[in-house]
């Protein structure tokens, strides 16, 4: 659930009304007859906007999705219907850069073994090789999508004084410029990365982008981190390279299916470390997030042009008339 002055915002603008389960997802059958007959809705990532849904909402105006990747949404639907989509970029830009960061240092170190391993009262003295793993500082990291977050990871693994690589859909000089980052194809940048971190946007284009093949090419001692969203690997072959050591480990903060089944059998690797989508969860960014998509909402409701437009085509076709 939103903060209860945010929703008070919108509450104090329009008449609301607020899926109260904090811990169940707004069920389809509710979207379906609640959509009917509203505005704009304010989604989270776990509500899937299609063009059904969409078609059944005859004077909505605004989809405001709190979240950066809107893949839950038919934008070009959307569009067709002169719905305007929202997002909420750059407020959590540095948050899931942290995450991003914190997930390839405890892969990387083996952070949640060691830990597990004392609590278990299985350490009985230092052992020279003892819960061993991969260095950082001075390591290659290969990013994939050179947006801000990408960026932001970037900055971070210049202070480890890492080598960056990044593969992006179009080179970034400024980028290149601050990190002495190099851009590169895919297949030489997971030939050799150190640490591959996915950090692009779920498309079409970019569904299982990393698969078998994808895997194979990376080096055996290579860590994949996956802040993005699960789609874009391929779980099965991750697995596959995972149990084979065909690479060293991965750190998943996103899933193909959310949240993972818990018999899932990436759950049962030691070299797989799975986090439950928290890359932007911290108070105050969470809190900035839905603040953000709130005034999207309003905005747009008012009459107005909301901060971050995901298709301000359907803006402009508005003006037009
Ligand atoms: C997003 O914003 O897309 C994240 O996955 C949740 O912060």
């Amino acid at each position: 659930m939103l903060p209860e002055d945010i929703l008070e915002t919108i509450a104090n603008e329009c008449e609301l009304k607020v899926w109260p389960k904090e811990d169940i997802p707004v069920p389809r059958k509710v979207l379906e007859k609640e959509i009917q007959d509203v505005d704009g809705v304010l989604t989270l990532l776990t509500e899937n906007i299609d063009a059904e849904l969409i078609e059944k909402a005859p004077k909505l105006k605004i989809i405001s999705n709190m979240a950066v990747g809107y893949n839950n949404i038919d934008v070009e639907e959307a569009t067709k219907k002169g719905v305007l989509v929202t997002n909420t970029p750059g407020i959590l830009t540095e948050t899931t850069a942290d995450l991003t960061f914190a997930l390839l240092m405890m892969t990387a170190r083996r952070l949640e073994e060691a830990s597990q391993f004392l609590r278990q009262g299985k350490w009985k003295t230092w052992s020279p090789m003892l819960l061993t793993g991969q260095d950082i500082y001075g390591a290659t990291i290969g990013i994939i999508g050179m947006g801000r977050i990408g960026e932001a990871v970037a900055k971070r693994a210049k202070g480890f004084d890492m080598k960056i690589l990044y593969y992006n859909r179009s080179p970034k000089p400024d980028v290149e410029e601050k990190y002495a980052a190099q851009f590169c194809e895919l297949e030489d940048l997971l030939a050799e990365s150190d640490y591959v971190c996915i950090l692009t946007p779920y498309t079409p284009e970019t569904h299982n982008l990393i698969g078998k093949r994808e895997l194979t090419l990376m080096k055996k001692t290579g860590i994949l981190i996956n802040t993005a969203r699960g789609g874009i690997v391929d779980e099965k072959a991750l697995y596959e390279a995972l149990v084979n050591q065909e690479i060293y480990a991965a750190g998943l903060d996103v899933f193909e299916e959310e949240p993972i089944p818990l018999d899932h059998p990436l759950l049962k690797l030691p070299n797989c470390i799975t986090l439950p989508h928290i890359g932007s969860a911290t108070i105050k960014t969470r809190r900035g997030m839905a603040q953000l998509a709130a005034e999207n909402l309003l905005q747009r409701l008012k009459g107005g042009q909301p901060p971050h437009c995901v298709n301000p085509h359907v803006l402009k076709l508005e003006s037009k008339k």
